[in-house]
């Protein structure tokens, strides 16, 4: 595996699309910056990326068939998690679709995986990751937006390379495990939701089902058990906010 640096970079995903239009990107490259200057999210949000504070990385995935976009999601969010807990942070989870919160809800990470004219014959994807690592505070106008965190905040020892390894080592894992054995990625981000057997919301952009969420399965999508004890589906892809809710509010 290469890991290419950059002391300052706009965006590494971009640096990474950048080597993929050269014709030099090799699967499983990653690109890490110290800082970004055009760091993205997801939904068109920036990424908060200073300098020294965050690690900053995208991968390059060249697999020889295309992957579940879901599939793929699910699998980044679980390396990201992997990660944190590898360095030592036991009390966060995921929040749909991937993102990593601590037990209030506050941020710590995010995952925004591109593909840009994805050709089925070779397929490609950017799978870019943030971690809020040694910050202490973050700009007031973030901290208005969402509640965010940092491992440093959260009491967790580590270095920005002790992240970038156990990163490194859970994303190609990942990405295993979900072109070998699909069915377990999703029994393991169901895991990682913390909301097995919950009340939830699953909402769409214009679709919203309720229920006690039973499982989640590539093909049949989220499956939630509604008051009158009906099995309700919804497909991966359209779930934009899964949420809890009182049991009352299922009905
Ligand atoms: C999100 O939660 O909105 C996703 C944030 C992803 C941020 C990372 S930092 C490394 C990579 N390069 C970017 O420009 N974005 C991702």
């Amino acid at each position: 595996m290469r890991v290419f640096r950059y002391p300052s970079a706009d965006s590494t995903n971009e640096c990474a699309f950048r080597a993929l239009a050269r014709g030099e990107a090799q699967h499983g490259d990653a690109h890490v910056a110290l800082e970004q200057t055009a760091g993205r999210g997801r939904r068109g949000a920036a990424w908060h990326s200073p300098a020294g504070a965050g690690l900053y990385m995208s991968v390059c995935l060249l697999p020889q068939q295309p992957l579940s976009g879901a599939g793929l999601t699910m699998a980044a969010g679980l390396a990201a998690w992997d990660a944190v807990r590898a360095c030592g942070c036991g009390v966060c989870r995921l929040k749909w679709p991937n993102d990593v919160v601590d037990a209030q809800g506050a941020k710590l990470e995010g995952v925004i995986i591109e593909t840009r004219g994805l050709d089925p014959r070779a397929p490609h994807y950017v799978v870019g990751v943030g971690i809020d690592v040694l910050q202490r505070e973050f700009p007031a106008a973030l901290v208005q937006e969402r509640p965010v965190t940092s491992l440093r905040l959260l009491g967790v020892e580590t270095t920005l390379s002790a992240v970038e390894s156990d990163l490194l080592e859970a994303l190609p894992r990942r990405v295993a495990q979900l072109e070998h054995a699909a069915h377990t990625v999703c029994a393991d981000f169901l895991d990682a939701l913390a909301l097995r057997s919950a009340y939830v919301a699953a909402r769409g952009a214009d679709s919203e089902v309720r229920g006690r969420l039973q499982g989640l399965d590539l093909d049949q999508g989220l499956i939630l058990v509604d008051s009158h004890g009906h099995t309700r589906h919804m497909a991966l892809e359209t779930v934009q906010a899964l949420v809890t809710v009182a049991p009352h509010d299922t009905l």
